[in-house]
């Protein structure tokens, strides 16, 4: 059975995951004046993200780019859980930015099929799984779709709404209509492809990136200042894949794989080697570039 859920439903946000996305999304929430929870299973997780939000909280205001009442109330919409049947029992709206394994996220979505109101709008921030994977176990695959934001989610204004094949109309209207509310541009796509838009797009560059690097034909700091200087990327494929992290970009590289098998989405040996020499990108110190 499926509800209609419009916008004016939804005032309180649960996001799973308190990662490097979960944790800008939720501030992204609570700076639009959702009262916003954030949920993970570990709370040292959960005390990591308090701080990285009240350290931006902080720097925003410092340089004037933020008003000290608007901080405080956003911090102050914030809520941090490591209890998922609590949280998700309040919440209208769900963005899951948890672990991209399968089983997992099977899991807590049938968890919040249960758990969640009726009206609730269950989403995923996955880049890799299209929400038609966990749907079925929701109860509700109707009110089911992906909500796909950027790093860093708080600064990038690309949203990707990504139906499946069950997910209603009325689910599209109220997650396009709420990424706009949180000062985001909503793209709809309009059926599940590996890598949506923006990571097929980005693919594509990487993959000729990593093809100019490996043939030698010039080094990656002159491969990323040509995407800045001639295309103006605000950074290079490079720079950019450690940003998202190596490890991330790996994942994504298997799962597409995994799913079309073409040979140009078959994962780059060299960024498998740096990652299994625990070189991430900037989370680890070291990837492409060293980092201080
Ligand atoms: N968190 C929060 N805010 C951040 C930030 C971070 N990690 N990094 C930068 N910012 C903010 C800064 O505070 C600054 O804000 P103000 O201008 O309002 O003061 C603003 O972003 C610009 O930052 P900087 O001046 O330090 O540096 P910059 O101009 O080079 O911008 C950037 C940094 C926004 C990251 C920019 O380089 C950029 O847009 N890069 C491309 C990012 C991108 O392509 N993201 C998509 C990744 S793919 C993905 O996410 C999908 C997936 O599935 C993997």
């Amino acid at each position: 059975m499926s509800v209609e859920t419009g916008i004016e439903n939804i005032s309180t946000i649960l996001v799973i995951g308190a990662g490097t996305m979960g944790r800008q999304i939720a501030m992204t929430a609570a700076l639009a004046g959702y009262a916003t929870t954030i949920q993970d299973i570990s709370a040292d997780g959960l005390a990591a993200a308090r701080a990285e939000l009240e350290g931006w909280a902080a720097s925003r205001v410092a340089k004037g780019k933020l008003e000290k009442a608007a901080a405080t109330a956003a911090l102050d919409a914030l809520a941090y859980s490591t209890d998922l049947d609590e949280a998700a029992a309040n919440a209208d709206f769900v963005i899951e930015a948890a672990t991209e394994r399968l089983e997992i996220k099977t899991a807590i979505f049938e968890k919040l099929g249960v758990l969640a109101p009726a009206h609730a709008i269950l989403a995923t921030n996955s880049s890799t799984l299209g929400s038609s994977k966990v749907a079925a176990a929701t109860g509700r695959p109707a009110q089911v779709c992906n909500m796909h934001f950027f790093n860093p989610a708080l600064v990038m204004k690309c949203v990707e709404v990504v139906r499946h094949g069950e997910t209603s109309d009325a689910t599209v209207a109220t997650t396009m209509e709420l990424a706009r509310r949180l000062g985001k541009e909503p793209v709809l796509i309009n059926r599940e492809i590996p890598g949506f838009i923006a990571n097929r797009l980005m693919g594509a560059i990487q993959r000729e990136a990593l093809f100019l690097a490996d043939e030698g034909i010039a080094s990656i700091e002159d491969i990323d200042t040509t995407a800045r200087t001639a295309l103006g990327h605000p950074m290079g494929p490079f720079a950019l894949m450690d940003m998202v992290g190596l490890d991330v970009i790996d994942f994504i590289a298997q799962a597409t794989h995994a799913e079309t098998g073409a040979a140009e989405d078959a994962p780059n040996e060299r960024i498998a080697a740096l990652v299994a020499e625990g070189k991430l990108g900037r989370k680890s110190g070291a990837g492409f570039y060293h980092y201080a």
